[in-house]
């Protein structure tokens, strides 16, 4: 006989482990499915994202402090050296603290876990194939399956030579040469990575800025710095073909708009052209559930077309990030049991972990103008911040965007040392409905890298004080 349950959830990322935990709270009967091969919970951002990711990008970042800036701060060191495979034990040991974590707070909640595929066969039916196949009736079904790389033609990944994110997270060695196709978030943090580990990288970017979403500004002063650090760039490119050999590939590319054709060397390759949906083998037609025609299932609210079945995270429409998912699943949840659920993507924060960090929160210079929105500007230079000063991390700046009327903020944009702490600042005032005076006139610890968000909103009336 099948076990039926108030909510059946379909896969254990970010989007699936909150929803699974917050219906136990609300003391819904949970299941959770999740059919990854190392039958661990916590999705792609714990397992092979954000965790492992952040992990790396930390211990490198310290390697290079170590390498190069000790000195320059009076520390004296002898023979500094990269312990590549200890490096990625120490990240290998983060995800296992993370994902074994999420195992517990299954358990916690109540929550029944199944390891294997979920697939939707009828109605309110949801079958696991894993290592026994089961049968579960569902009162309500939450698609959480999130999303997988994008693959590009004729660069066939073979997470050797050839690697998405996953490969790139655990190369045995560092390649001489690391050629990133996509100089979007993930090329921009792994290419970090690889760099500052002793790889000389190319960035290949179809387009004619990296970080395209970004505002305008931000792309081109990040690109600066990642520049001065040593990473080259080809811009509006495209990579045609790859072929491998034993020690390495050739790549054809050539200019986005056509001409000519040049050949690139590298050990190894790093395609993050983005991310897709992963919606398929689900049983999404079986039931009619819709989706669009990239695979994003279509929702109002969470809600399919399908009575009964909800989706969140990546596999539905929005920001690919697993803090987006987490609010979705909450939301989600709490809709399904009778509450009021809502996310706010407008204050939706976006975080590049490189070195300095890039955040941002609202909307960019460029969509202002393209809305038709009249708004004032603030600026602040990290430069002119004695926190940054003192601590020689003086590359970036804080931008704050208001309406030119209200004063409300509408976004704010950084790129220096922190960044992702202190947009947290930005997105509190922009969920209250806050203006950039607001934020000028809350007193802000000195010295701090805070200061500079202050500054920033007031020189959107001009009265910026810090020198
Ligand atoms: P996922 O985390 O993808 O989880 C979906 C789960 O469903 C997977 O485990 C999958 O195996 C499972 N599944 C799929 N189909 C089935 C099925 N039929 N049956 C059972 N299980 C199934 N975001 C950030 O916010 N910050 C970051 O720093 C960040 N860094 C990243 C770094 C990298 C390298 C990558 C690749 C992504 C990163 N992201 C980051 C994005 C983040 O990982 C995703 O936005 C987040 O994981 C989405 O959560 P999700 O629950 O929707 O999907
Ligand atoms: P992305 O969308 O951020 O960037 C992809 C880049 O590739 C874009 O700049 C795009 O113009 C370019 N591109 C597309 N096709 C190309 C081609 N054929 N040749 C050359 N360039 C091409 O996608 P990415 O970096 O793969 O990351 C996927 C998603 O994962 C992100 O959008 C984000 O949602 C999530 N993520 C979030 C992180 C964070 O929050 N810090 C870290 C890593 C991933």
């Amino acid at each position: 006989m099948s076990e039926s349950f108030d909510v059946v959830i379909i896969g254990a990322g970010p989007g699936g482990y909150n929803a699974a935990i917050r219906a136990g709270q609300l003391g819904l009967k949970t299941a959770i499915i999740e059919k990854r091969d190392n039958k661990k919970l916590g999705g792609t951002c714990l397992n092979v994202g954000c965790i492992p990711s952040k992990a790396l990008l930390h211990a490198s970042q310290l390697y290079e402090i170590a390498e190069k800036d000790f000195a320059g701060l009076g520390i004296k060191t002898s023979g500094v050296s990269l312990d590549l495979p200890q490096m990625l034990k120490q990240k290998d040991d983060a995800v296992d603290a993370l994902t074994n974590g999420v195992e517990f707070l299954m358990k916690k909640n109540k929550v029944t876990t199944f390891l294997g595929a979920g697939e939707i066969i009828a109605p309110g039916k949801v079958r696991v194939t894993g290592e026994k196949t089961v049968e579960l009736e569902a009162k309500n079904i939450v698609i959480a399956t999130g999303s997988e790389v994008t693959p590009l033609p004729g660069v066939e990944i073979d997470e050797t030579q050839i690697v998405s994110s996953t490969g790139a997270l655990a190369l045995p060695k560092v390649p001489k040469h690391l050629v990133v196709i996509g100089g979007g978030v993930i090329g921009l943090e792994l290419g970090s990575v690889w760099r500052r580990v002793g790889a000389k990288v190319t960035v290949v970017e179809f387009l004619d800025r990296i970080l395209p979403t970004m505002d305008g500004e931000v792309s081109k002063q990040f690109q600066r710095i990642l520049k001065k650090q040593g990473v080259d760039f080809k811009l509006s490119s495209k990579v045609t073909g790859a072929k491998k050999n034993k020690s390495n590939v050739k790549l054809t590319v050539e200019p986005a708009a056509g001409g000519e054709v040049e050949t690139i060397t590298a050990d190894a390759v790093l395609v993050a052209i983005g991310r897709r949906p992963h919606t398929d083998k689900l049983g999404l037609e079986t039931v009619g559930v819709k989706t669009d025609k990239r695979g994003f299932i279509l929702t109002d609210h969470f809600k399919t077309n399908v009575d009964g079945v909800w989706a969140v995270g990546d596999c539905i429409h929005g920001p690919m990030l697993a803090h987006k998912a987490e609010d979705d699943a909450v939301a989600c949840i709490e809709l399904i049991a009778g509450k009021a659920g809502h996310v706010n993507y407008e204050t939706v924060p976006n975080v590049v972990y490189t070195y300095p960090e890039v955040a941002s929160v609202g909307k960019t210079e460029e969509q202002l103008k393209e809305e038709g929105v009249s708004y004032k500007t603030g600026k602040f230079p990290f430069m002119a911040n004695s926190r940054a000063k003192t601590n020689h991390e003086t590359d970036g700046f804080v931008k704050v965007l208001a309406d030119a009327e209200t004063d409300r903020v509408l976004g704010v944009h950084i790129v220096g040392v922190e960044a992702g702490e202190l947009i947290a600042e930005a997105v509190s005032v922009m969920e209250f409905g806050g203006a950039s005076e607001d934020i000028a006139r809350t007193c802000h610890a000195h010295p701090t890298r805070s200061e500079a968000v202050r500054q920033a909103a007031m020189a959107v009336e001009g009265w910026t004080m810090q020198a």
